[in-house]
């Protein structure tokens, strides 16, 4: 007697799954979403991207594909109430990781982790804990203008501008947190207010955020290691500072860093931004 052959099959998604998914993720009892520029369907057509189905109905997808090319991180993980969803990762991951392992550059795959259930299963998965993400506000007046180097010019960002800040934001970034000239774009276009720090004409930092409500978020903030140490964030902070609470009139500023950045914790706390006691763990897969 041959044996019963499995309900469960696992195959690629793709762009025309998209009506199918975005009726399963309206159904997920289980799901974990990458903070993100994209939305998780967004991700579709870029591998590995896995759907777990059963009898040809979707159970369970996974998506962690490489952007830029040296870091994955897990964009999307849901699953349905009929299954265990440390069952059904267990699924999805193997192939995952199969498919993450045959790429010409090997990606660092990453979590962030938003919720209890998911860094249980995380841990239970050889992933580590790499480091934290703190939640800082400010709301307080705009903080004093500084003394700053000659010839320091902040000015608006604009489309011409994306490639010299894609160089400024990988050299300052360490890997997992650099963003592609895509992501960038995406940011760029969705931020509501952007700068630019310029020296003899060159762009040495910038910060993009956005409106958010009665609140703001900044989003991201860097400055060329060469031009380091020149109060070039501090500037950059505070004309910002400026814009939201002055001009716009919103109540505060929000931001995320790392537990271990100790450059941007120091100035965000000079600045005058507190700690919100909120924090997301950020776990390393050593596959
Ligand atoms: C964080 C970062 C933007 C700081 O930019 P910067 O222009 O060097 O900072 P500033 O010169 O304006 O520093 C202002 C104050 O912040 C503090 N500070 C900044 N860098 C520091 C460091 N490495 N160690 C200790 N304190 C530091 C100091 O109090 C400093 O005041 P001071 O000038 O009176 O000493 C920069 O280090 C960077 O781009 N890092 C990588 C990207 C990043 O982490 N971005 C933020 C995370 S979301």
């Amino acid at each position: 007697m041959s044996p019963t052959p499995s309900p469960y099959g696992l195959r690629p998604a793709h762009p025309e799954d998209r009506l199918l998914l975005s009726r399963f993720l309206n159904n997920t009892a289980y799901s974990h979403r990458h903070l993100d520029w994209r939305e998780p369907l967004e991700w579709l057509g870029r591998q590995p991207f896995v759907i777990l189905e059963k009898n040809h109905e979707v159970q369970a997808i996974l998506s962690c594909p490489a952007e830029p090319q040296e870091v994955g991180w897990v964009r999307i993980f849901a699953a349905g109430g009929n299954l265990s969803p440390a069952w059904a990762w267990n699924m999805l991951f193997e192939r995952a990781l199969s498919t993450l392992s045959a790429a010409p550059v090997k990606p660092t795959l990453v979590s962030l982790s938003l919720q209890d259930w998911y860094t249980d299963m995380l841990l239970a998965n050889r992933f580590t804990h790499h480091q934290d993400i703190v939640v800082l506000a400010y709301d307080d007046p705009p903080p004093a203008v500084l003394q700053l180097g000659d010839g320091l010019v902040v000015r608006e960002m604009h489309t011409p501008d994306l490639p010299a800040v894609v160089a400024v934001d990988n050299l300052a970034f360490e890997s997992i947190w650099r963003m592609s000239e895509d992501d960038i774009t995406r940011a760029y276009e969705k931020s509501t207010h952007k700068t630019v720090a310029l020296l003899d004409d060159q762009i040495v930092g910038y910060q993009m955020s956005a409106l958010s409500g009665f609140s703001a978020h900044l989003a991201r903030l860097a400055v060329s290691p060469a031009f380091q140490h020149r109060r070039i964030g501090y500037r950059l902070l505070q004309e910002l500072l400026e814009h939201f609470i002055n001009l716009q009139g919103t109540w505060g500023v929000t931001l995320n860093t790392q537990d271990t950045n100790y450059a941007s914790l120091a100035l965000y706390q000079k600045v005058g931004f507190r700690l919100t006691g909120e924090r997301f763990p950020v776990f390393v897969h050593p596959y």
